[in-house]
């Protein structure tokens, strides 16, 4: 669907919030706390953004965007190439990273950029009048972003950290020393900071059922180790080579075959495919433990095959 960016908001040097609103004035696809839209954007590229507004709202979304040095070209786009009053092409709101129906206390973890879906998880438990509390973890003040919706929505559930990493560290630690089976963790964040929360989280006595995450961008992957396989599509007699150094999908679209893909990095499920026989290795962050065992599908945009033959159902 399209959308209007009727307001840019410059929350930190490197952050902007982009409110998106309807191209006809009408209302927006409802929303749950935690999710994401996929964002087409002109230089072709699709991204994930995650929407940081309370979801009862139905005039408007809010991303925020940090301009990253290493952007694969989706931030600088959306930072350099749109003003206030362009169209956007967006996908509908998916969530990946829901708040648990069981969470009768909340602690919220969110480092540097990651605090977009957590500001919207607070304003829904806040709704719902779950005690919360908020930490949030940046490298000093000025990286601060939302601050204002921060200290005026949640002035006594927000804690700002803002240190060095060694001392990070140490308060991350001391927050998770409290456990019990009512309390969930919801951390958004650089890879490494996630990771140190989970570990850490983990070590504290944190069940798993009681951890959630999002995934901004996957780790990146060792390739190093990749093997070549072959895929057959059902109902096709072409046998499609897949390279160490191609993607599933890339080997498929070369010879003509379509599959959907959005993140193109094992988040999303965009591209997710049947597999009639041969086992996958499952290298996706999206599907659960469970569903990689079954190995009926998999995701060909970054997952790869530990038998030499995969065949696909292709929709
Ligand atoms: S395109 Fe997103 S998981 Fe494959």
């Amino acid at each position: 669907m399209d959308v209007i960016i009727s307001k840019i908001h410059q929350l930190t040097p490197s952050i902007r919030a982009f409110e998106l609103v309807p191209v006809n004035g009408a209302s927006l696809p409802q929303f749950e706390a935690g999710s994401h839209i996929d964002v087409h954007l002109k230089n072709g590229l699709t991204r994930q953004y995650s929407l940081s507004n309370c979801c009862s709202e139905k005039h408007r979304y809010v991303i925020g965007v940090l301009h990253d040095e290493n952007s694969r070209g989706g931030s600088r786009c959306l930072h350099q190439q749109y003003s206030e009053g362009d169209r956007l092409s967006i996908g509908t709101p998916r969530n990946l990273f829901e708040i648990h129906p069981e969470t009768q206390k909340a602690v919220l973890f969110a480092g540097g950029i990651g605090i977009t879906p957590i500001l919207s998880m607070a304003y829904r438990l806040k709704h719902q009048q779950i005690p919360l509390e908020l930490h949030y973890f940046v490298r000093s003040h000025e990286m601060i972003a939302f601050y204002g919706n921060l200290t005026e929505h949640f002035p006594d559930q927000v804690h700002f950290h803002i240190q060095d990493q060694a001392e990070t560290q140490c308060e991350i630690a001391q927050v998770l020393e409290e456990v019990s089976a009512n309390r969930h963790l919801y951390v958004c964040g650089p890879t490494g900071f996630m990771q140190f929360v989970m570990n850490s989280a983990q070590q504290a006595g944190w069940s798993d059922e009681q951890l959630h995450q999002e995934h901004f961008v996957a780790q990146q992957a060792d390739h190093s180790q990749n093997e070549a396989f072959t895929i057959e599509v059902l109902g096709s007699d072409r046998k499609i080579e897949v390279p160490p150094h191609q993607t599933a999908t890339q080997a498929l679209l070369e010879h003509g075959f379509n599959v959907p893909i959005s993140c193109e990095q094992g988040i999303c499920g965009t591209c997710i495919t049947r597999v009639v026989s041969g086992t996958p290795d499952h290298r996706d962050l999206f599907m659960t433990d469970e569903e990689h065992a079954l190995n009926n599908q998999f995701t060909p945009c970054c997952s790869r095959a530990k038998s030499k033959k995969l065949v696909l159902e292709l929709t």
